[in-house]
């Protein structure tokens, strides 16, 4: 940034640099300035109405994206340069998302958190061949929630992800909750990240040591961005946290030290809002939050990620206006939880460089488990080894009701697709599939780090 432009900018926020005194140092605040980057939001992709059909068009290809001041080749949607626009989905809404594969090689997309017929899921079974399309169809028959879109190509999912291919999903319904919700203004996407960037770009050669630790990087990121600043008006602030990393756990909370609200798991609102000081986020798993910042004109605050000393991005809280807002106390009324007619045992481990699954390795063509329709399980999975796992379901949330370790963390009391599992430690989770049957194609379970996922850690079930 030249002097002057630099000069421009403090003064903008001049106003309030004697707060900021108080808490940061004027030097940290100027130093930040100089190099700080404005807060990405990707695009609302809001899909057109044919016929009865909400249609969204997303486009798989290859492209560039500066990290900082270098530029690398990454694969993005819709030509976002890395990652892609945010996709708007109406509970209730017929839909139809068109995916057409520009890159040279098979990819698949699959909606996380998304609960379709396994036809419709994006996995390993309906892959999208170079140059080809595939169409997602289906009823949107979910609560509000924020979920995910990314590659589930076998074996090659890690390194599609890597590269940029993920996007984030908003499911609303008509009712807002009395929860911000403006997109881009109060209501925001944040996909968090690390990438190993170097001077040829991207860089992914992970060791089998961070194959089995986690493929950490170098660089975080929030939406493809390297610390950046978002502004913010002095009211209520929600941010839908995405851990949208291969395999890294962030343990996340702000600086300086500031509670803030859950409001939101995996599978959408919790009852009622809790406050929290910190947040653990596995690969795959989502969280909403509500910052309280009416009392904060003139502050900022960044998002730390505390497992590996980074920071995410800065928020800055410069606008007025927004002060007379207030928290719901009360979001909605949970579905009650079902008593499970059966019971399953799925053992997470390793062997000999592959990571297995009740000691098998992934295989499309074995359905490890039937399910029944409209039959609670109560499912226990066991962290075997010596490393972090998660694991997660396709086409369900579920609850979590038991951890090895203690208590089910306050964060996760709400409808869960994904649930973490620390080195030698079991949870117990109870799902019940209830809306789609289909006893050809199955559906997946599998651990969430993308390193372990493409080297066996998934099982396939069908539902009859
Ligand atoms: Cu986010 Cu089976 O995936
Ligand atoms: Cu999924
Ligand atoms: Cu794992």
């Amino acid at each position: 940034m030249k002097r002057r432009d630099f000069l421009k900018s403090a003064a903008f926020v001049g106003v309030s640099l004697a707060a900021y005194g108080k808490i940061f140092d004027k030097e940290d605040i100027v130093e930040y300035l100089k190099r700080a980057v404005s807060f990405p939001i990707p695009p609302l992709l809001k899909g057109v109405m044919r016929a009865g059909v909400r249609h969204y068009i997303l486009h798989a290809g290859k492209d560039h994206h500066f990290f900082g001041e270098k530029l690398a080749a990454t694969y993005s949607f819709n030509g976002a340069g890395f990652l892609g626009p945010t996709l708007l989905l109406r509970r209730g809404e017929r839909v139809s998302i068109d995916i057409y594969n520009k890159l040279s090689e098979e990819i698949t997309v699959h909606g996380h958190g998304m609960i379709v017929p396994a036809v419709m899921d994006g996995t390993p079974h309906q892959t999208i061949a170079s140059g080809e399309s595939w169409s997602a169809r289906y009823v949107v028959a979910q609560r509000a929630c924020t979920a995910w879109y990314h590659p589930h190509t076998l074996g090659k999912t890690a390194e599609q992800v890597y590269k940029g291919l993920a996007g984030m999903i908003i499911v609303k319904e008509e009712e807002d909750f009395g929860l911000p919700s403006r997109y881009g203004i109060d209501d925001i996407p944040v996909v968090l990240q690390d990438r190993n960037i170097d001077d040829a770009g991207l860089r992914y050669v992970p060791t089998m040591r961070e194959i089995m630790q986690g493929y950490v990087g170098e660089t975080f990121l929030t939406n493809g961005a390297i610390d950046p600043l978002l502004p913010a008006k002095n009211g209520l602030l929600r941010l839908r946290l995405l851990n949208g990393s291969n395999s890294s756990v962030y343990r996340l909370a702000f600086e300086p030290y500031k509670n803030f609200w859950l409001i939101a798991t995996d599978g959408g609102l919790i009852e009622k809002p809790v406050e929290l000081d910190e947040i653990l986020l596995s690969p795959g798993e989502r969280a909403e939050i509500v910052l309280d910042l009416r009392n904060a004109f003139g502050e900022q605050f960044t998002l730390t990620e505390r497992n590996y000393d980074r920071r995410f991005f800065r928020i800055d809280v410069r606008w007025r206006g927004g002060s007379g807002e207030v928290l719901p106390t009360f979001l909605h009324t949970e579905p009650q939880v079902s008593e499970p007619m059966r019971r399953r045992k799925f053992v997470l481990g390793m062997r000999r460089g592959v990571f297995t699954i009740n000691g098998k390795v992934m295989n499309r063509f074995r359905i490890d488990e039937h399910l029944q329709l409209g039959e609670a399980e109560l499912w226990e999975i066991e962290n075997d080894s010596m490393m972090a796992h998660n694991f997660h379901v396709h086409g369900v949330h579920f609850k979590i009701v038991g951890r090895s370790t203690g208590e089910v963390y306050a964060y996760e009391k709400g409808w869960k697709d994904t649930v973490f599992l620390p080195p030698r430690s079991s949870v117990k989770i109870l799902l019940k599939m209830d809306q789609y049957r289909d006893p050809e194609t199955p559906y997946m379970y599998h651990c969430h780090f993308l390193e372990h996922e493409d080297r066996g850690m998934m099982g396939q079930f069908t539902v009859t």
